[in-house]
C-alpha cells in the first residue's frame, strides 16, 4: 500500500474483515498514519477560535499558527448566528429556561418556545403543522424512517444528502436512485414502483453543486404516478423565493409539496431541523420518528435565538438582497477568471479542480496561508474526477473581502502561485 497510498480513499475501508468489530481494518491505520494522508486530513476539523463570521481566526492545522482568515466555508449565509438581536434572544431564553430541555418532547421536554417556534415555522412554510428536531440530520432520518416501511419505495436523486439515504435504509424501504435532475430517469424509476407506496425525495439546492431541482416537473411526475414528495430545503430556506420560503416558493409550487424539510443550522444560524406537512402526517410522525420521541428536545437558548432569527429574516428582504448581490459579484469575478463553477444557481458555488487530489490539497494549503479558508471537497464526497472547493457565500461579505478572495483564488488556482 505504501507505494500507492494516495490512490486510496475512505471509500476503500468501509468493509471491515478484522476479527473484532472493535478494530478497524488493519490497513486503515497504516493509511491514516501516512504523512500525505495526514496532511490531506489536516484541512478538516480545523479549529475556529472565534464565531463563524466571514472574518474569523483559526489555529491552522497546517502549521499550528493562529491566522485571521476570510471564512467562505461556514453555512452562516445570512450572518444570523452572530446577529446581536439573535444573541440577546438566546441569552434571554438561557436565563429563563436554563441550558437544556431535560426531556424528550413527548414526555417532559416540550417548552412553550418550542411550540411557538414550530407554529411559526409551519405558518412560514404555509403548511398545517411542523415537527422540530434537535438536528437536521435527525429530522431527515426520523421523518423518513417514521413514514416508510418494508415494502415501500423511495426514489431519490443520486445527489441526495446522506441523511435521507440513512432514513431510507433504516425504514427498510427499497431505495432507487435517479440520474441527477433527469426527468427521463425519474420516470423510469417511477414506472418500476408503479402501484407501490413511493416517496420521491430531492434537495432544494444541491449541497455540493449549488444547482436546483426541476421541481415543477418532478411534482408533475409525482402526481402522474401517485408518489409522495419530499423536498430538503436545507440550503434554500430563507434564501430562495420572494419571501424566503425556499425553492418551492421560488417555483410557485408550495401547495404541491408533500413534506418540506428545513434545517436550523444553516441560514437560521442555530442548530436543529424541522419538517412541515399536514396535521395528520405530523401527528403520525410523533409516534414513529425516533429522533423526535427518543431524543432530548432542542436547547431552549438555541430555540429562543431561532425565533428571533426567523423574525429578522422575514421582516424584510434586506439580508437576502445582500446575499444575492454578493453571489452575483463573486460569480462574475470567478467567471472572469475562467473557473468551472459547474451548474451553480445559488449561494453554494463549487470551483471544480478535477481529478488531481494532490493539487487540490496544495491549493487549499496555499490559499489558507494567504488568509482564505476554503475547504477542499474530495472523493468520495464528490466524484473522483470533480474534486473541488465549495464557496458558501454570506450576506456579510464586504466588497474588500470579496476582492481579496478573488485575488487569492486568481493567484493560487489560476496562476498556480503556490
Ligand atoms: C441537504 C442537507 N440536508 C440535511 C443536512 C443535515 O442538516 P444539519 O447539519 O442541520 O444536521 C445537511 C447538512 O449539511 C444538508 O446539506
Amino acid at each position: 500500500m505504501s507505494d500507492n497510498i494516495l490512490n486510496f480513499s475512505l471509500a476503500d475501508f468501509f468493509f471491515n474483515d478484522s476479527p473484532s468489530v472493535l478494530n478497524p481494518p488493519s490497513d486503515f491505520e497504516e493509511w491514516m498514519g501516512h504523512p500525505a494522508v495526514q496532511r490531506g486530513f489536516s484541512f478538516y476539523e480545523q479549529e475556529l477560535l472565534e464565531a463563524p463570521r466571514v472574518s474569523t481566526r483559526i489555529r491552522s492545522n497546517l502549521d499550528g499558527k493562529e491566522r485571521r482568515i476570510i471564512n467562505l466555508t461556514s453555512y452562516n449565509y445570512l450572518g444570523l448566528s452572530t446577529h446581536p438581536e439573535v444573541i440577546q434572544a438566546a441569552k434571554d431564553a438561557l436565563d429563563k429556561y436554563g441550558l437544556g430541555s431535560s426531556g424528550a418532547p413527548l414526555l417532559s421536554g416540550t417548552l412553550d418556545i418550542h411550540v411557538e417556534l414550530a407554529q411559526k415555522l409551519a405558518e412560514f412554510k404555509k403548511k398545517e403543522d411542523c415537527l422540530l428536531f434537535s438536528s437536521g440530520l435527525g429530522a431527515n432520518v426520523g421523518t423518513i424512517q417514521g413514514l416508510l416501511r418494508k415494502g415501500d419505495y423511495m426514489v431519490v436523486d443520486e445527489k441526495i444528502h446522506k441523511s435521507i439515504i440513512d432514513g431510507g435504509t433504516l425504514s427498510g424501504a427499497k431505495m432507487l436512485f435517479f440520474d441527477h435532475n433527469s426527468m427521463d430517469s425519474l420516470q423510469m424509476m417511477l414506472e418500476k414502483t408503479k402501484g407501490k407506496r413511493t416517496l420521491v425525495a430531492v434537495e432544494g439546492v444541491y449541497s455540493m453543486d449549488g444547482d436546483l431541482p426541476r421541481l415543477p416537473e418532478i411534482l408533475d411526475l409525482c402526481d402522474e404516478y401517485g408518489a409522495g414528495s419530499y423536498v430538503d430545503e436545507a440550503h434554500s430556506t430563507l434564501m430562495f423565493g420572494a419571501n424566503g420560503r425556499g425553492v418551492a416558493e421560488h417555483f410557485g409550487v408550495e401547495d404541491r409539496v408533500g413534506i418540506s424539510f428545513g434545517t436550523l443550522s444553516k441560514s437560521f444560524g442555530g442548530v436543529g431541523g424541522f419538517v412541515c406537512g399536514s396535521k395528520p402526517i405530523i401527528r403520525y410522525l410523533k409516534g414513529y420518528a425516533s429522533p423526535w420521541n427518543f431524543s432530548c428536545a432542542p436547547s431552549p437558548a438555541v430555540s429562543g435565538g431561532l425565533l428571533k432569527a426567523l423574525e429578522i429574516a422575514t421582516r424584510d428582504s434586506s439580508l437576502r438582497d445582500k446575499l444575492w448581490k454578493n453571489v452575483t459579484y463573486l460569480k462574475n469575478g470567478l467567471n472572469r477568471l475562467g473557473l468551472d463553477m459547474g451548474e451553480s444557481e445559488s449561494q453554494v458555488i463549487p470551483i471544480i479542480i478535477g481529478a488531481d487530489g494532490a493539487k487540490l490539497m496544495r491549493f487549499a494549503a496555499a490559499m489558507q496561508t494567504r488568509g482564505l479558508f476554503l475547504q477542499p471537497v474530495d472523493f468520495p464526497a464528490v466524484p473522483a474526477h470533480a474534486r473541488r472547493f465549495r464557496i458558501s457565500v454570506s450576506s456579510q461579505l464586504t466588497q474588500a473581502e470579496m476582492d481579496e478572495t478573488l485575488n487569492i483564488i486568481e493567484d493560487v488556482i489560476v496562476k498556480g502561485k503556490e
